[in-house]
């Protein structure tokens, strides 16, 4: 898919951050949009920022850690748009954590967000994607975290990781059905994906060791200094025209690609070698 002309995009979390900004560049370059959120005021005010609804424009409530919801978000879709073409799984949230210390009902809460989000929006869209015959594209967004990793983040790292690999996997099968597949993979991009823990089961309830606090600290001046959504979406669009598998964004976060790939080619031949001598 080379352009996006009349093409129906599905977007979810989109009415903040990098999903918003999403729309925004799809409908510039004349596509038709759905939008999806579970914040529904959200939506309603994002919708408004992107001068209301039209008929290249609709929105619709939809959590993604429900099947039922985005199933009902598919079929407005259909309603809106009579079809679809691009969809974008894009609503995710944050989530710091200790080891040991992170509260099991936070931990099903993101990966209900930000894997099982994802897995419903490809099982239950790639359907009507086939079903019409001319091709489409799905961006599954993951992170810059689903390729490297850092300390005090394993619930959002193993969501990212698993995206990137689901990823992989599925772009490799919808090819045979002219079904793109990219995955998003940014280091820091402005948006309120910081203050998204708050919303996690265990908020209020428990509060962050200090040292957690101090992680969260420092993602909420990374992100609020991170690139400009819009840039963000631009890039996105551009790399998916080209047919990119993943999508990132950062110079500086370059050498962590080159760095794990070392790093596992080191485990793998310290095995081999052992197996030579044993
Ligand atoms: N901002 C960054 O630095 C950054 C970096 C890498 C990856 N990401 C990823 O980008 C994606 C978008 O995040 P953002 O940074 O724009 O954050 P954001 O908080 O600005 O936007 C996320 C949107 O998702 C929505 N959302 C949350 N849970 C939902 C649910 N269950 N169902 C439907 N909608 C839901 C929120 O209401 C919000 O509008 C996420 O998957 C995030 O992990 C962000």
């Amino acid at each position: 898919m080379t352009n996006y002309i009349n093409k129906v995009a599905f977007v979810t979390g989109a009415a903040s951050g990098i999903g918003f900004a999403l729309c925004e560049s799809l409908l510039a370059k004349n596509a038709k949009v759905m939008m999806a959120d579970m914040n529904g005021p959200g939506l309603a005010e994002a919708i408004e920022k992107l001068g209301g609804a039209s008929d290249n424009l609709s929105s619709v409530v939809c959590d993604v850690r429900n099947p039922e919801s985005v199933k009902s978000a598919a079929n407005q879709t259909l309603a809106d748009f009579g079809k679809v073409h691009i969809v974008m799984n894009n609503a995710g949230v944050g989530l710091a954590g200790k080891s040991g210390q992170t509260d099991l009902k936070d931990w099903q809460w993101i990966v209900d967000i930000n894997l099982m989000g994802v897995v419903y929006g490809v099982e239950i869209f790639t359907p009507l994607i086939k079903s019409h015959g001319e091709g489409g594209h799905i961006l599954n967004t993951a992170s810059m975290a689903g390729h490297m990793t850092t300390e005090y983040m394993p619930p959002y790292h193993a969501t990212k990781f698993a995206v990137v690999g689901y990823s992989e996997s599925i772009a490799q099968e919808l090819s045979h059905d002219n079904i793109r597949v990219s995955c998003l993979c940014p280091t820091w991009v402005k948006s309120n994906i910081a203050s998204s823990a708050r919303q996690r089961p265990s908020a209020g309830v428990t509060m962050p060791a200090p040292s957690l606090k101090a992680a969260q600290d420092s993602v909420s001046a990374l992100v609020a200094n991170g690139m400009e959504a819009d840039r963000m979406a631009e890039l996105t669009l551009a790399m998916m025209a080209q047919g990119r598998l993943h999508v990132f964004n950062d110079p500086e976060a370059r050498p962590a690609i080159d760095i794990r790939a070392k790093s596992l080619a080191a485990d793998y031949d310290a095995a081999l070698n052992w197996m030579k001598t044993n």
